[in-house]
């Protein structure tokens, strides 16, 4: 008998005949049929030609043709592990999300990633780290879907496919491979400013993480929670390192890259294997649910901003830690499909416009990604919550479906005809009112694109600005567009005039002209620790 092995849900399962086979004395074909050799192709006479009939000889040169699949559009290279998420209660009076029950333990699938390099780029590049949870809750798969820098480069979804293409290599040399040191990005960024923040955060030593385990996390959206009573309240997630925070610097990274291209997998395989299990606890900021969801002056709904802790401190609700690598990189960390709007009852979106394009787009890329409809039948994407649904048919079907009559009602399949429906559903299970004109207008406060840069740069210590300002030259000295150049350091004057002169001198440009500057969009000053509203009350 095949000796038990994890399957890729954590789950023990017996081994796949296709792993019994690489240590069997004896191989067979993928219908089971033992072979004598599978070293020798079939040939006529001992100097061939090759004979078509060749079963095996084209069943094995056919597979290994398909063994790829669409590396994905973004966050192509990453790395995963398993673990388990224990909540320590603290979220029950504000969310009913069973997940957040004090003690639940709930299976979790986390990778981590770059954004722009490709499959087989380097680790330590300057870029932004994804950070996606799976949590296998027993009420539906929740995916929290996020990045370890807590604002993003734009507002809207619609410019997703601009970003993405300004960041990506250039379209005639396909370099730079994996760093944002290129006339596109350039660019974009100084052209589309609401990007400023972001950015900055990636010019700055978080651009660099030390490893996946000292990165934290950020949902980067606000999200929606309800509790048993129906009231709503909103949050923005964070995950918080127990090794905390910690970067490499430029050179440092660039030995890296050049030395041990695989340097953060490596490090996070290595850490759980030798039993050093990384972890981090998730907290929320919590903030009252009001009609223009807003907070001390902060536009919850804006992705390029954040609400500084010292005006809503991050409250523990649970630690997560992983305690398992993979058992197959392709099955898993390749395979895993997250998606923001897998989402558990107790848990919503807001309309924030980024998140809801973002609604759209990951089941959209994952169909072509992954081949058809039915990648959630894969043993990585499996929910661990029963799933009964009325999805049929579609390429890589595996579930053979029993019945006549997968519609509601039905009177033909036994049970109720009519769909009951659950109490306790998930995805809006509170009503939220929606109003207003049809319009492509966005908010006043959506044009305020410097001001939280301008919070982060003067955040950092001395020597962190030192690192942003040298990074910044040594970004823009790679554009090859003199006017591209002039134009980083005149954005910086919107930020700090001393930056902006700092990356001009490095650069041999001329200083830009000063800009007024217009206060940080944070009402109060930011030394003074704001209104706290706690999750027990
Ligand atoms: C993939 C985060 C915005 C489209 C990812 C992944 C992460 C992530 C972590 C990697 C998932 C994995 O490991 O498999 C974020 C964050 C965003 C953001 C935090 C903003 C706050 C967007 C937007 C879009 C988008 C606005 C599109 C409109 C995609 C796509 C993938 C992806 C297409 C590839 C998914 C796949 O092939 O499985 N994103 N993203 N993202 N993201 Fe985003």
């Amino acid at each position: 008998a095949a000796p038990a092995m994890r399957s890729a849900t954590g789950n023990p399962t017996q081994a796949e005949p296709s792993s019994r086979a690489q240590r069997s004395t004896h191989l067979t074909t993928a219908q089971g049929a033992r072979l004598a050799t599978t070293d020798h192709s079939l040939r006529a006479g001992e100097r061939g030609p090759v004979l078509l009939q060749d079963h095996h000889l084209r069943e094995k040169i056919t597979h290994f043709d398909h063994e790829r699949i669409p590396e994905r559009v973004v966050h192509a290279r990453g790395a995963a592990a398993h673990g388990v998420f224990r909540a320590n209660g603290a979220a029950t009076s504000i969310c009913r999300a069973a997940v957040f029950q004090d003690g639940k333990e709930t299976d979790v699938f986390v990778r981590f990633s770059t954004v722009l390099g490709s499959r087989g780029s380097a680790d330590a590049v300057r870029d932004t780290r994804g950070f996606a949870v799976k949590f296998y809750t027993d009420e539906g798969t929740w995916d929290l879907v996020g990045n370890n820098i807590p604002v993003f480069f734009i507002q809207d979804a619609i410019k997703f496919p601009d970003i993405v293409h300004a960041g990506k290599p250039h379209p005639d040399r396909e370099i730079p491979q994996a760093q944002s040191a290129h006339d596109t990005f350039w660019d974009f960024v100084t052209l589309h400013t609401e990007a400023t923040a972001h950015t900055m955060w990636n010019m700055s030593d978080r651009g660099i993480p030390r490893s996946y385990r000292m990165m934290e996390g950020f949902g980067v959206h606000t999200f929606r929670m309800s509790n048993h009573d129906g009231e709503t309240t909103l949050v923005k997630f964070h995950w918080k390192p127990r090794l905390g925070v910690h970067s490499m610097v430029w050179e440092e990274a660039q030995i890296t890259n050049g030395m041990d291209p695989d340097f953060h997998r490596r490090d996070l395989a290595d850490a759980i294997e030798s039993g050093a299990y990384p972890q981090w606890d998730l907290g929320v900021q919590v903030f009252p649910d009001t009609e223009d969801q807003m907070f001390e002056g902060i536009d919850l709904l804006d992705p390029t901003k954040i609400v500084p802790e010292e005006l809503a401190p991050v409250q523990i609700i649970g630690t997560m830690t992983l305690n398992a690598n993979p058992t197959n990189y392709f099955a898993e960390t390749e395979q895993v499909a997250f998606h923001p709007g897998h989402l558990a009852p107790g848990i919503d979106v807001t309309a924030d416009p980024l998140l809801q394009g973002r609604l759209f787009s990951y089941l959209d890329t994952q169909i072509s990604r992954l081949g058809g409809p039915n990648f959630a039948q894969l043993p990585i994407n499996r929910p661990h919550a029963p799933v009964n649904d009325m999805l049929r048919d579609g390429m890589h079907q595996t579930a053979v479906h029993t019945g006549v009559a997968p519609y509601k009602p039905n009177s033909l399949d036994g049970g109720c005809p009519f769909f009951a429906g659950a109490q306790d559903g998930a995805l809006i299970d509170v009503p939220v009112e929606i109003q207003g004109k049809a319009t492509r207008q966005k908010p006043a406060s959506f044009e305020d694109h410097f001001s939280q840069a301008r919070l982060f740069y003067r955040s950092l210590a001395p020597v962190e600005q030192e690192h942003t300002a040298n990074a910044y030259a040594f970004e823009l000295a790679k554009c090859y567009e003199p006017v591209i150049r002039q134009r980083g350091v005149n954005v910086l004057s919107n930020v700090d005039q001393e930056l902006a002169e700092s990356v001009a001198a490095k650069l041999g440009l001329p200083a830009p002209e000063p800009q007024q500057l217009e206060p940080v969009a944070t009402s109060p000053a930011l030394s003074q620790v704001g209104r706290e509203w706690p999750l027990d009350g």
